[in-house]
């Protein structure tokens, strides 16, 4: 089985990125497995923190993401730009240097992301990319998804309601698979 890991930038119980991630799961072909891994018990960066050994949560979480074929992130807007604590995980999961080749080294990485605002976290998305080049990843643009107006998009059990959103998110996760199954067997 073909893995991708999958990171919701949110901590958030009804979180519409999370929600937005679970869609995705119930949405992959039969042959990958996207598996949700949660960034809540990743401290805030700290040296100090780094210099006594890196923490469990952090050591786990890269050694997934190493093993698999692609992650996803699925990205909160913050401020027009990235959430501060998805950010501090991908911080921590960079870390130490010498590790990021195993780790993010041409790695296929997808972006997507929900808000209830009316651009759906296309200049997160965005600014998202610069971090993805830094740790020599490799960005897949086959294809976008921005989920705007997320309130309507999901009810109020999280549940992907919006037909139209459905197909956009099949659409991209079946694009984003391709890429993963190619990694894999490059590997
Ligand atoms: C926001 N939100 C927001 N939305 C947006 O589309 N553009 C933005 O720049 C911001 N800025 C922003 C700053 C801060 C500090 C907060 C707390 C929120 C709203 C945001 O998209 C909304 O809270 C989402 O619900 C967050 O994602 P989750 O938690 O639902 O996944």
């Amino acid at each position: 089985m073909t893995t991708i890991i999958g990171i919701s930038g949110s901590l958030r119980r009804e979180s519409f990125n999370t929600a937005l991630l679970r869609a995705a799961v119930a949405l992959m072909p039969a042959d990958i497995e996207l598996e949700i891994a949660s960034i809540q018990h990743i401290p805030l960066y700290n040296g100090d923190l780094e210099g006594e050994g890196i923490p469990a949560a952090v050591s786990a979480l890269k050694d997934r993401i190493a093993g698999a074929a692609g992650l996803l992130l699925c990205t909160p807007e913050y401020n027009n730009s990235i959430p501060g604590v998805m950010k501090n995980a991908i911080d921590w999961l960079s870390r130490p240097a010498d590790d990021i080749a195993r780790v993010f080294g041409d790695k296929p990485v997808a972006i997507m992301g929900a808000s209830p605002g009316p651009y759906g976290t296309q200049l997160s998305q965005n600014a998202w990319l610069a971090v993805l080049r830094t740790l020599r990843t490799q960005p897949w643009f086959g294809g976008r998804l921005m989920v705007a107006r997320a309130g309507s998009a999901f009810n109020d059990q999280g549940d992907l309601v919006d037909e139209k959103v459905r197909g956009q998110l099949r659409q991209f996760v079946e694009g984003f698979s391709q890429v993963a199954r190619s990694n894999r067997n490059a590997s």
